[in-house]
């Protein structure tokens, strides 16, 4: 697999309930107006087997599942994700969002279920072949205002969703950590502004780096 940076290949990140997805279709309304057809693909998810992989992960029945199984999991989805769609689609010269990518496992499994980061960077590394998005917004709310969303939503929690607050503290420092390390690919914002101000910053780098308009 081509380990190359295909810079229509971006990637947005952050706790549940960071306003991640709305922030996608945002930014996809935007794109088609400028003529450009973007596709957002959620993860884990996006390919029959993923999906299938997907509800094995998110179902709370599945109390007995180990930290292991559940990081192999989260990788299998990934490593089928990226073999059957994501590299043919951008060889194909087509823009691609992804809705999570390696950086949710590195923060939820590597900081949230405390596995081993040196691991996690193989396990990610052999996943994807080294395929990394070109730019990762962080969409940053506080554990707090996470679950204030939660709650204000009044639905059910999944499996992930059902972890306890040290873990989302966890998983919130990690994605600080990741970004600080990767400054260059990572923008962090401020997800806890106004829907239209952050929708305004987003399109304001993709933008640029798209050189669109
Ligand atoms: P997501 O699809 O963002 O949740 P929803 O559609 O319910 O808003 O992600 C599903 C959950 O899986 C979320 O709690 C984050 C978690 N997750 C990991 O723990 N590791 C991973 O590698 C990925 C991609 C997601």
């Amino acid at each position: 697999m081509n380990p190359h940076t295909y810079s229509r290949f971006i990637s947005f990140e952050g706790l549940d309930f960071s306003g991640k997805t709305t922030q996608i279709h945002r930014l996809i309304i935007q794109l088609a107006r400028h003529g450009i057809s973007a596709e957002m693909l959620r993860e884990p998810g996006g390919t029959p087997i993923s999906e299938a992989i997907r509800k094995m992960l998110l179902d709370n029945r599945n109390s007995e599942m180990t930290r292991r199984s559940e990081t192999l999991l989260f990788s299998s989805a990934r490593a089928q994700l990226v073999e059957q769609v994501l590299v043919p689609r951008l060889e194909g010269g087509e823009t691609i969002i992804a809705d999570r990518y390696v950086d949710s496992t590195t923060a939820y499994q590597g900081y949230g279920r405390q596995m081993d980061g040196h691991f996690i960077r193989q396990l990610n590394a052999f996943a994807t072949g080294g395929l990394m998005p070109f730019r990762t917004f962080f969409l940053d709310v506080s554990v707090d205002e996470s679950l204030r969303r939660r709650r204000s939503a009044g639905r059910g929690t999944d499996r992930m969703e059902g972890t306890d607050i040290a873990f989302m503290h966890r998983v919130r420092d990690g994605f600080h950590e990741i970004a600080a390390a990767n400054p260059g690919r990572f923008l962090i914002v401020n997800a806890e502004r106004p829907e239209e101000k952050i929708a305004a910053e987003i399109w304001g780098e993709v933008s640029r780096i798209w050189q669109i308009g």
